[in-house]
């Protein structure tokens, strides 16, 4: 890059950064310490003019000036000569807020926040176009990864009809511990917190309501509807057990938490699946490698067959990586004296599937009395629900135990059965304690 490029006299980009946190100290830090190679690039500084924070007296990863650090609001949204607002501080109040007042008073605004994109983002980027500025996200989704651009331009010619995704740095990072190095839940998670992977609430992360947030993003751009988090099917990691990693490693599978969303042509039109919950996904698939902190996006398009997008899920670097790329793309815009050059449309809504139509393989782990007659009558409630077993496991235990641990794992059955038939073994007087079922994924 030539850094002499830039004319001296170019009038600066006024920034406003809205947070300090991990990644608006990591936004901040980039700006600054690549502010030539940037100035060269767009043929004008980017100045970060005033940074909003809640506490003033909280020590940070950067040196930010006194007179750039406020705790109002107003400072940023109201100074005509910032020109574009990076929301950086999570929460949906009062970014969202805050979001639409920047906007209205003219200024392009680039957010890492998936929770307002997930839940307002029509709303937003409605609000952007009427007033002529861009709202960029790409940040929101995959940290470092390139996504929210690759399915806004990129594969656009393409009818996207399934993505595999992991997303959630924190959960994969956690379920990675406990897989291959044996730590417990609640260390790992400690370690994901150090590292500034979690969200404030881990909860968000721990649940999958951080990875359905991001699904509700990448599907209403794959799809071309406004898939809502409230559409999305959720189950988060809480109940996995060092066991279901031991048995999943046996049976040939890894447990990773997906985000997952098919399309299927009907009669009546295309419907959608959405869903994140952890799977078993077999060791050989390319998710299957996918480990720590980092995330993947496995997409199938019609023309394009199947791509892998992979990379930093969170932390500092990466996702100023995605913010500060955001800042340029915009400051192109405001160069050239365009905005919204992408338009914003949504075809209409596709009807999304309810979780009980689904069909799928299961592994179901359970702890049963170890007398005679119990496997007859656990097999007996599948087949009552016409769910074929495909293999069984029970190891050997001691007899003064009681009772044994069993894993069986199905051939395809629909959803409404399993989930009924797991009613019917709950209220066996033989089966003590039914501890898992895991839905199986296949890419096809
Ligand atoms: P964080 O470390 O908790 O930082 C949040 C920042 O926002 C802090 O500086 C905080 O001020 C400020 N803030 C929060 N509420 C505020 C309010 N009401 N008024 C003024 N300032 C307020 O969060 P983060 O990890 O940087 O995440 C920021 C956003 O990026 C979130 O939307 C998150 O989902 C998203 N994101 C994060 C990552 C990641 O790896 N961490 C990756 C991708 C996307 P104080 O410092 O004074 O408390
Ligand atoms: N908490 C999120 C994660 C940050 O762990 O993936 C990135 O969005």
């Amino acid at each position: 890059m030539n850094v002499n490029r830039a004319p001296r006299e170019a009038q600066p980009i006024y920034v406003g950064l809205l947070g300090l946190g991990v990644v608006g100290g990591g936004v901040a830090h980039l700006l600054s310490q690549k502010s030539a190679a940037l100035t060269a690039e767009i043929g004008r500084p980017i100045v970060v003019k005033s940074v909003l924070v809640r506490d003033l007296a909280r020590r940070r990863s950067i040196d930010v000036p006194a007179g750039q650090i406020t705790t109002d609001p107003d400072a940023i949204l109201d100074d005509p000569s910032i020109e574009v607002v990076v929301e950086v501080m999570g929460g949906i109040t009062p970014a969202a807020d805050y979001i639409r007042r920047a906007i209205r008073n003219g200024k392009h605004v680039v957010t890492a926040n998936k929770e307002v994109m997930a839940t307002r983002g029509v709303e937003l980027l409605q609000l952007a176009k009427e007033h002529g500025v861009d709202v960029y996200y790409e940040a929101s989704v995959g940290g470092g990864i390139p996504l929210i651009g690759v399915f806004r331009q990129d594969l656009v010619a393409n009818e996207v009809d399934q993505i595999h995704a992991i997303i959630n740095g924190t959960t994969n990072y956690i379920l990675t511990r406990m897989a291959q190095d044996a730590v417990d839940f609640a260390p790992a998670l400690a370690e994901a917190q150090a590292l500034g992977y979690a969200e404030s609430d881990p909860t968000n992360d721990v649940e999958g309501i951080d990875a359905a947030y991001k699904l509700a993003i990448l599907a209403s751009l794959a799809f071309r509807t406004q898939v809502s988090p409230e559409h999305i099917y959720r189950e988060g990691i809480s109940k996995l057990r060092a066991s279901d990693f031991r048995y999943a490693r046996e049976l040939g599978y890894v447990i990773k938490l997906l985000a997952i969303g098919r399309r299927y042509a009907t009669e009546g039109g295309d419907e959608i699946e959405v869903r994140v919950h952890p799977a078993l996904i077999p060791a050989d698939f390319l998710l299957a490698d996918v480990n720590g902190v980092f995330n993947a996006v496995h997409v199938q398009g019609d023309l394009v067959g199947n791509v892998l997008f992979y990379g930093r899920g969170a932390g500092a670097q990466p996702t100023s990586s995605a913010v500060a790329a955001d800042v340029i793309d915009v400051a192109h815009n405001i160069n050239a004296g365009v905005a919204n050059r992408i338009p914003f449309h949504y075809a209409g809504r596709l009807l999304v599937r309810p979780i009980h139509q689904l069909e799928t393989r299961y592994y179901v782990r359970l702890w049963a009395a170890d007398q005679p007659g119990v496997l007859a009558q656990i097999a007996h409630v599948f087949g009552d629900y016409r769910i074929s077993i495909a293999s069984c496991i029970q190891k050997e235990t001691d007899l003064s135990a009681g009772a044994a641990e069993l894993v069986i794992v199905t051939h395809p059955a629909r959803e409404a059965d399993m989930q009924t038939a797991l009613r019917e073994l709950a209220s066996l007087g033989c089966v003590r304690e039914l501890a898992n079922m895991i839905r199986i994924e296949t890419v096809s």
